[in-house]
Formats: C-alpha cells, sequence, structure tokens
C-alpha cells in the first residue's frame, strides 16, 4: 500500500516537473471551429494544420512580435502554385487574427494570400500594426470579404490606415465595424468610395464624439450605407448626430445611439434627418425626457431603459408603430399613481393612447415589442 502511494506520488511530481506542453491548435468534435493560442513561447507553429479543413478559424499571438518573420518570408513573392492550390480548397469562411504585433508588410502579405480563399468574415483584434507597406502591385487582391471587423486595432500609418488596408480589399465589402479605434479621424481623400457598404459600426469607441463622427464618416465614400450603429460612442445629443449625418449627406434607415449618455438641447438649431431613417435606437442614453426634433415618423422607436419620470405625452412623440418604453421610472410607478392620483393624470393619458400609440398601450401591458 505504502508503495503504491510512493509510485503515485512519485508519478505525479514527474508530470508535475515535464508538464505536456499543451497543443496551441483545438479542432471541435464537428471540425468546424478550430483555434489556436500561440502564448507558449516557443509555440508548435505546425500544429496549425489541424485547422486546415475547418470553417471557422481563430488565430492568437499571445501577444507576441512577429517582426522577426519578416526577414524570413518574402511578403511580395507570389505564392507557388501549390500554395494557391491549397489556398482555393480552404473551407474557412471566417477567421480571426488577434493578439500580436505584426509588420504592415505581414499583414498585407496575409491578406493577399487570403485573396486565394472564399473567406467571408475576417476579424483583426488587439493588434498593433507597425511601419509601413508598398501599395499593392495589383488593385484589391486581398480577398472578397462580406464583413470586415477590428478591435482594438493600432496602425503606425495612423489617420491613414483605412485608405491602406482597403486597398487590398474587393470593393464587396458590406458590414464595417471598428471598435477601440486608435484613429478615426480619417485621411478621407484618400479614402476611396465602398460602393457595397450598408453597415457602419463604430459602437465602442467612448472618445469619438459628434466632431470624431463628422470627420469618420468621410462624405461620399459611403454611398450605400443604410445602418449606422454608434453604441457607447461618446454621442451627446441627437440633433448633434443629426447634423453630423447630414454633413455627411448620409441617407439612413436605421440609427443606434443606445449606451451614450444623451442630453437633450433645447433651442438646438432644427435638424433635418435622413428622410429615409424609420429604425432610432435611444435605449440606455438616460434620458429623461423624449429629445425635441426627432424625426417626424419612424417605424421604430426604442426608448427603453432611460430615467422618463412619466409617460410622454403623444405630442412629444413621433408618430411610431414599434414603441418601447420598458425599462423607465414612470411604469414603476404607475399602479401607484393610480391609487392616489384617483385615476386624474392616468384616465387622459389612456384615452390619448387610444388615439394613436397602441403601441405604448402594449408596453404598458407588459408585452415586449421586440420580442
Ligand atoms: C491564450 O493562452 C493564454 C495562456 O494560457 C491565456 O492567458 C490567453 O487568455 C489565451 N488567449 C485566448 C485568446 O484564448
Ligand atoms: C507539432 O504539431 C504537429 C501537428 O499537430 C504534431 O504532429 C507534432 O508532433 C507536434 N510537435 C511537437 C514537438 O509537439
Ligand atoms: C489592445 O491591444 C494591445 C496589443 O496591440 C494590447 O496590449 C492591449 O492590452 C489591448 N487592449 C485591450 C483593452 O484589450
Ligand atoms: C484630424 O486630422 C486633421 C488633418 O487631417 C487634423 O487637422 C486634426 O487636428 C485631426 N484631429 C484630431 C482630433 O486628431
Ligand atoms: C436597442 O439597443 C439595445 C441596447 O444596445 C438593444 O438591446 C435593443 O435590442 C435595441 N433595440 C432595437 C429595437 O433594436
Amino acid at each position: 500500500m505504502e508503495r503504491q502511494l510512493g509510485l503515485f506520488l512519485l508519478l505525479l511530481t514527474l508530470a508535475h516537473a515535464f508538464p505536456a506542453a499543451p497543443e496551441p491548435c483545438e479542432l471541435d468534435d464537428e471540425g468546424v471551429r478550430c483555434a489556436c493560442n500561440f502564448s507558449d513561447p516557443q509555440p508548435n507553429w505546425s500544429s496549425a494544420f489541424l485547422c486546415i479543413g475547418a470553417i471557422d478559424v481563430e488565430f492568437y499571438g499571445g501577444g507576441r512580435s512577429l517582426e522577426h518573420f519578416l526577414k524570413r518570408v518574402d511578403t511580395e513573392a507570389n505564392p507557388s502554385k501549390d500554395i494557391t492550390d491549397v489556398l482555393e480548397s480552404l473551407q474557412w469562411e471566417r477567421l480571426t487574427l488577434g493578439n500580436a504585433r505584426v509588420p504592415a508588410p505581414m499583414l498585407f502579405g496575409v491578406l493577399r494570400f487570403l485573396g486565394f480563399t472564399n473567406l467571408k468574415e475576417l476579424t483583426l483584434e488587439n493588434l498593433e500594426v507597425t511601419g509601413t507597406a508598398l501599395p499593392p502591385l495589383l488593385e484589391a487582391s486581398g480577398p472578397n470579404l462580406n464583413t470586415l471587423r477590428l478591435s482594438n486595432v493600432s496602425w503606425a500609418t495612423r489617420d491613414a490606415w483605412l485608405a491602406e488596408l482597403q486597398q487590398w480589399l474587393k470593393p464587396g465589402l458590406k458590414v464595417l465595424h471598428i471598435a477601440q479605434a486608435h484613429s478615426l479621424n480619417f485621411s478621407c481623400e484618400q479614402v476611396r468610395v465602398f460602393p457595397a457598404l450598408a453597415t457602419l459600426d463604430l459602437s465602442n469607441n467612448p472618445e469619438l464624439g459628434e466632431r470624431g463622427l463628422i470627420s469618420a464618416l468621410c462624405r461620399s465614400k459611403f454611398p450605400a450605407l443604410k445602418v449606422l450603429a454608434l453604441r457607447n460612442a461618446g454621442m451627446k445629443t441627437p440633433s448633434g448626430v443629426c447634423s453630423a449625418l447630414a454633413a455627411a449627406s448620409l441617407q439612413l434607415e436605421e440609427l443606434d445611439l443606445s449606451h451614450n449618455s444623451l442630453r437633450d438641447t433645447e433651442g438646438a438649431p432644427g435638424c433635418d434627418w435622413p428622410s429615409k431613417l424609420n429604425s432610432l435606437n435611444l435605449s440606455y442614453t438616460e434620458l429623461e425626457q423624449v429629445p425635441k426634433g426627432l424625426p417626424a415618423k419612424l417605424s421604430v422607436l426604442d426608448l427603453s431603459y432611460n430615467r422618463l419620470y412619466r409617460q410622454p405625452r403623444p405630442d412629444e412623440l413621433p408618430k411610431v408603430v414599434h414603441l418601447s418604453l420598458t425599462g423607465n421610472p414612470f411604469l414603476d410607478s404607475e399602479p401607484h399613481s393610480e391609487g392616489y392620483n384617483s385615476g386624474v393624470v392616468v384616465a387622459p393619458v389612456r384615452s390619448s393612447l387610444a388615439v394613436g400609440l397602441s403601441a405604448t398601450l402594449a408596453v404598458l401591458q407588459g408585452a415586449g415589442l421586440f420580442a
């Protein structure tokens, strides 16, 4: 018994002294998702071959610098036929590259290789892109992406980064997310038109603000834009955002301003909202009243989780089909107020609801309109 225990302890000690280096890459049972985390100081890079047959692929560099690889790879050379054959046969649809310091020529070299694949979505996160790269020999030789997401990517080329990155992408990009940007003050004259971009998400840039928004929305470079998301983007007033949209002459249909601390600007100069705007999200914006100067007519208006202490009067609201007021304090006090106001306040509100605000009534009855 004692001997067995001794052997067991010895095994434990050995296991502790020589821990099996974890394989950096893992493929799920369905063979769909493959993720590699090369955080080990001496990672086994060839483990990445595990991901060749996957569809969703993630590579994380463990915060390492890839600069020393630059001496070993020729980022300009054309890939050989063997390599392009492999690239063309890849099933990769979504790729994430993250947590590394990468020289620009290497990143753009990767994009050129991805130009041979059918990749649809690319995410770059927590990257520091160093140095500059020569423009591509062949325009738009990178991937034909549908969606590009960047989060916390810094660029040595500062304000010129979008124009530089854009040269590699085919022009079909439809969705662009840029979060935690280090610069959104684009050099607009260098940016070319994004002919198919329908959704621009600049959420989680708390330093942006209305002024920054004007420089980010390069005028006439986003002619197809329909949806703009500005959650937690340092926006101050709906009218300020309206002016920025007007300056960029965007014909938006949906605008998301949720998670900004908005205030109403009394007597702000009037602003014409985009005529096709039909959905406006003002939830979680700390509003104490419905801001003045909202579009006159909307299909969707989300005013949920604000600080509305009283039921908005119909004349304060745009004509709206789907209105959400959930999570506002006036809804909590409603049942009590009915008691001690003897219905005096409540009754007129009800009758005006009947006129045009059946949607509000549905919310009051506890029905989620966006369920
Ligand atoms: C990669 O592994 C390191 C060390 O185990 C860990 O701290 C880090 O969170 C991992 N990164 C990702 C993106 O999973
Ligand atoms: C590195 O990974 C490859 C592929 O998974 C594997 O065949 C090889 O044995 C690994 N090498 C080491 C030293 O772990
Ligand atoms: C942003 O990315 C850098 C690497 O470029 C990293 O050091 C930093 O921790 C990241 N910040 C956040 C908030 O994730
Ligand atoms: C934005 O860039 C312009 C030049 O393109 C410069 O004049 C301006 O100061 C920059 N703004 C910020 C906030 O960096
Ligand atoms: C409005 O934004 C909030 C928070 O970002 C979100 O939960 C909600 O679904 C959005 N409402 C609509 C109508 O999309």
